[in-house]
């Protein structure tokens, strides 16, 4: 089978087309032939060895496919082959192994897909639509003024929908050109900010009424998270959730004595630790059903063939997608 395999960790010319053996289910095992694999902001980190986790080289990235069961290991029930589904490899402990034609998973993580629903969209429902649900539930927007950062992206699309199903007062969303803006707006925020533009925070302000929002979800690190405290509203929460960008952010005594006094908090988040068997399934299975009644729409920005990986990190990195990445074997 094609795998799309780096061999030294750097930029997005590092991914090469290697012919791999298809691999052999082990019992309890599933082989899922890959009909599209999700791209996350996280592998273009985990390519540059910048993630939490160093992967083992030679490695294969992607962490979530969906696809059709090709072979079941022995002692799997309740699979057949040829059925639809979605594999979150990430809520069965790998993070490697999805940029492939095929991908093995255990099979008590795969997840069967509805039919309306399409192999793309089941993609953008992983990693992203999980976390964007699991955030609003960690930090619930319900009556609540909500910042959202990077807002047109894979994470942020469906948080803009998920805060204002959830009841939020008002969504305003920050990115950082209008056609992204745009597309936030469509999909129901209520108010935009460009934060490339030096005066975002008072605008952002100004949408709040004049106090800074209650939550800021926030991906983007460096000076929007600085920025983000400082907009706070007093008792507000400050979700830290990425970092997308290197330079660091120091929180330090003035920053803590405002946490105090303003009765702020500051809560970070990962997906990965809070996800159970049991909350995969439930989570998932909210998001298909919001999706299929029209209640979330998934913007699939960019399809790539599988061997051009590299330009959908390249997208990626030169913050010019909206929506879910998919490669397409
Ligand atoms: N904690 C968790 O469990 C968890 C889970 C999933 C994702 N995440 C994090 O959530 C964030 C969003 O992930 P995603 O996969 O949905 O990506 P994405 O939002 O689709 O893409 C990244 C976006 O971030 C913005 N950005 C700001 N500074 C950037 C920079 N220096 N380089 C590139 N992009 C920049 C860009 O939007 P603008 O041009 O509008 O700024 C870009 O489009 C990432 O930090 C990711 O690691 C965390």
């Amino acid at each position: 089978m094609k795998t799309i395999q780096m061999r030294r960790f750097g930029g997005p010319e590092v991914f090469e087309v290697v012919e791999a053996p298809t691999p052999i289910p082990s019992p309890g095992q599933a082989l899922v032939r890959v009909r599209a694999a999700g791209v996350n902001f996280a592998e273009t980190l985990m390519r540059e060895n910048r993630y939490a986790v160093t992967p083992e080289l030679p490695a294969v990235l992607g962490t979530e496919v969906a696809g059709t069961i090709e072979s079941l290991g022995d002692g799997v029930e309740g699979l057949a082959i040829g059925t639809r589904v979605a594999a979150p490899l990430f809520a069965a402990g790998s993070f490697l192994g999805g940029y492939a034609e095929c991908a093995l998973i255990d099979a008590g993580f795969v997840v069967p897909l509805p039919d309306a629903l399409s192999f793309e969209v089941a993609t953008a429902l992983m990693v992203q639509g999980l976390t964007a649900l699991y955030l609003t539930q960690q930090s619930p927007p319900s009556g609540k003024t909500v910042l959202i950062s990077a807002a047109a992206g894979g994470v942020g699309s469906m948080l803009i929908q998920l805060a204002k199903h959830t009841g939020a007062a008002t969504v305003i969303a920050a990115a950082s050109t209008d056609d992204k803006l745009d597309f936030a707006r469509s999909l129901g925020a209520d108010a935009c900010v460009d934060y490339t533009q030096t005066d975002w925070a008072a605008q952002a302000r100004a949408a709040c009424g004049g106090t800074g929002p209650d939550i800021i979800y926030e991906s983007v690190g460096g000076a929007v998270t600085k920025t983000s405290l400082d907009l706070l509203a007093p008792r507000g929460e400050l979700v830290v959730y990425g970092a997308l960008n290197i330079q660091s952010f120091h929180l330090g005594v003035p920053e803590l004595l405002g946490l105090i006094f303003k009765n702020q908090s500051v809560t970070g988040f990962a997906l990965a630790p809070l996800l159970t068997h049991d909350g995969l399934e439930s989570g998932l299975a909210k998001l298909f059903d919001l999706t299929l009644r029209g209640h979330l729409t998934v913007m699939i920005g960019g399809s790539f063939p599988l061997e051009r990986a590299a330009d959908a990190h390249r997208a990626l990195e030169g913050r010019r997608t909206t929506g879910k990445l998919v490669l397409v074997p």
